[in-house]
């Protein structure tokens, strides 16, 4: 196991530093999914076992290696603690599109550190790699996640009904779109 997921440029914000995952991030981004409060909208129910955090890493390479996923570690620069996980992942660079993801551990959240952290990312996939179209898949029901897109610009596309079966729950995809120019850059 290389002890990198993959390369990726540092981006930087007043309060945040968002850089690439190490092996030594493990236990951390065990936490992260084994948390049922953050986990309770995800699209795979919450870790219980850190082999699941190992498993993660060796699969999110082979996407890294294909350029598909561009995954940053979150991290809180007063004290170098990683507070959550930004990815842009289904990177299509033909199609100048990819979906964005992220989870941020539950103790740090209501102080725009999500706003934060999108705004550098999203500036990266707009400036950087060139994308024209950024997408999130979110639960209707998680109105943390639609109210932070909504902030950025994104628009409200459509209703994708029961599109998702995570342990035992049916759940739609209210599906958002942001295109470079709609990018509100706070
Ligand atoms: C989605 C998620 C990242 C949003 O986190 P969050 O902390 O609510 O979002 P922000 O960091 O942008 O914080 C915004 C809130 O902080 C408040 N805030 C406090 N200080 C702030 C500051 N300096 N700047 C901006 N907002 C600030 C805002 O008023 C806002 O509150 P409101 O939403 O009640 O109006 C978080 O809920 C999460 O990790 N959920 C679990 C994982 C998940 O569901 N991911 C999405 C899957 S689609």
């Amino acid at each position: 196991m290389h002890d990198l997921l993959c390369a990726v440029p540092v981006l930087e914000s007043p309060r945040l530093q968002l850089r690439s995952i190490d092996r030594g991030d493990l236990d951390r981004i065990y936490a992260l999914h084994s948390d049922p409060r953050a986990m309770r909208y995800w699209s795979f129910p919450a870790w219980t076992a850190p082999q699941q955090a190992r498993d993660w890493f060796l699969r999110q390479q082979h996407f890294c290696a294909q350029e598909e996923v561009w995954p940053w570690a979150v991290v809180r620069r007063e004290d170098d603690r990683l507070i959550g996980l930004f990815t842009l992942f289904a990177v299509n660079r033909l199609q100048r599109r990819a979906e964005l993801g992220y989870l941020l551990d539950s103790a740090h959240w209501g102080r725009g550190y999500a706003q934060e952290a999108a705004r550098l990312v999203l500036a990266y996939a707009f400036d950087a790699l060139e994308l024209a179209r950024v997408e999130a898949d979110i639960d209707p029901r998680n109105s943390a996640s639609c109210r932070l897109v909504e902030r950025l610009g994104f628009q409200r596309e459509g209703l994708l009904r029961e599109r998702w079966h995570v342990a035992g729950e049916i759940a739609d995809t209210a599906f958002y779109g942001l295109l470079a120019r709609e990018f509100l850059r706070g």
